[in-house]
Formats: structure tokens, sequence, C-alpha cells
């Protein structure tokens, strides 16, 4: 049966966060589709990051859901967990690499980890994956003897080893230039259309929020929560808001 094209991948409801008794965003309530380029976006302090935690494990939420296929993520046994956690992959920031281990090495990692496959095929996997993402030949490279721009394709190499469903990124193209920023968005561009995989980005870079978001919610400190979900497109043309019209257009006229 083919699947409907609004799939929900990811449902957040009545979600909120905090640290102590500290909470930093409330009232979150958004869906992420299947194959969405889904930005996080908003200023810094917003709680980007901190809400991204919270999708991949790493921060249990305040109050409210985030359910994956249906199953909150946070109720779920820690096999039920695993499962879910095994279909997303995760760029860190700077790619973080292992610096004494080769760049092939760095991406065998999570097959190693999950799966008990041979040498060979292993390196044939590897290798696949790093000619997806614009580094063949670099194998037996070191982290520290590549670029940083190259350094970040490791990190995506590594994290789509696995081939998963759902793919996260927190500033992808922090510290890159913008030439290997653009290159880094194409790479994303290219894996959602390939491989079909749903990814989350946490961003506020405009022109790489324009070129590849599809959908969105923007979050703001002030008011401790989101002030609008959609597409980055249509929030420019449509919003009303001062401060999503602030960003947005880089703090330029909110007169149209
Ligand atoms: N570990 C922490 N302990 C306490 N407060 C934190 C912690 N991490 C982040 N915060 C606070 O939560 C808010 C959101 O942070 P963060 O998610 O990093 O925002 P963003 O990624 O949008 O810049 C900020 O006010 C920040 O100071
Ligand atoms: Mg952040």
């Amino acid at each position: 049966m083919p699947q409907s094209p609004t799939k929900p991948c990811i449902q957040v409801r009545n979600l909120s966060l905090a640290f102590g008794r500290e909470v930093i965003l409330s009232g979150l309530d958004f869906d992420i589709i299947q194959g969405d380029i889904f930005i996080i976006m908003g200023g810094s302090g917003s709680g980007k990051s901190t809400l991204m935690k919270s999708l991949i494990g790493l921060k249990r939420p305040r109050t409210g859901e985030i359910r994956y296929q249906g199953l909150d993520f946070w109720q779920a046994d820690p096999g039920q967990q695993e499962r879910i956690l095994r279909n997303s992959g995760v760029l860190y920031q700077g790619g973080a690499l292992w610096s004494s281990m080769t760049i092939a090495e760095n991406v065998a990692l999570p097959l190693e980890q999950f799966y008990d496959l041979p040498r060979e095929r292993v390196r044939e996997l590897v290798s696949l994956k790093l000619s997806l993402v614009g580094l063949s030949g670099f194998e037996e490279y070191f982290p520290s003897e590549i670029s940083g721009g190259m350094r970040k394709r490791a990190g995506l190499a590594r994290a789509i080893a696995l081939d998963p469903e759902i793919l996260f990124f927190d500033e992808p193209s922090a510290g890159l230039d913008p030439v290997n920023a653009k290159l880094l968005d194409d790479l994303i561009l290219e894996i959602q259309k390939g491989l079909g995989t749903t990814i989350v980005v946490v961003s506020h870079e405009l022109a790489s929020i324009f070129a590849i978001g599809t959908n969105s919610v923007f979050l703001d400190a002030e008011s401790k929560t989101a002030l609008d979900s959609g597409s980055p497109g249509e929030m420019l043309h449509k919003s009303r808001d001062p401060k999503i019209r602030a960003f947005l257009t880089r703090g330029g006229t909110i007169e149209d």
C-alpha cells in the first residue's frame, strides 16, 4: 500500500522543557512529516538545542509527549527506546570524530556496534557512505588531516552508516565558510531525495533555512514557546509577527 504523503513521523504534543525549576519552553505542538526537512529555528537561547536533545532521547521533557510512529518515546520501555534511537542518526557539531581513528574507522563504528559483519563488507559499506558525501579516497586519513568541512561530511557519513529513517543536525553549517555550508546543504537535500530520510535541522542560518527547509517551528526565548510553525517560505510571506519578520528578514524592514 502506498504511504500517505503526510504521514507524521514525530508528533510533539503539549511539550514543556525545563532545567530544574526554570521552564525554558512550554506548549509545543507540532508534527514532523515523513520526508520533511524540518527546521527548528529561533534566536540564540530560545531552546533549539534543548528541544533537539529531547527528540533524540537525551533530555527528559517536563511534561508532554514525543511520539515516534504513535509511540511516546519517554513512556516507552528501554528496548523500544533503543529501537527508535537505532533508526535515527545524529550529526553533532564539528562532526565529533575520534581523533585517534581514521575516517574509515570512525564511519565503521556504528556498523561494528550494532552488526556482526565481515571486515570486507564493513569496508564496502564505509566506502559507499564516504562516496555519498564526496570523500572517496579519504578512508585512511585522520580527522586532523582533513578540513573542517570534510570532517562534517565524515560525521554525516557516520550518521547515515545505519541507513537511519531520521537524521538530526544541530547547527550543521556552524563554523563553515559559505561555500562549504552550501555544499553541506546540497548534501542534506541529496540524502533526503535519494534515501527519503526525514531530516531535522537546528539552524539560525537564513540562507540554509530557505534553501532546504520544507517545514519548521519558530521558538522564542521571551515568550518561551513556539510563535509559529510551517514552511519557512510561507512564514516569511504570511507571518505578521514582528519577531518572526525581523528574524526571517535579518532585522530588515518589517513593513512591506
Ligand atoms: N544544562 C543547562 N542547565 C541550565 N540551563 C540550560 C542548560 N542548557 C541550556 N540552558 C538554558 O536553556 C535555554 C535554551 O538553551 P539552548 O537550548 O542551548 O538554546 P539555543 O540552542 O536555542 O541557543 C537558555 O536559556 C540556556 O541558558
Ligand atoms: Mg544551540
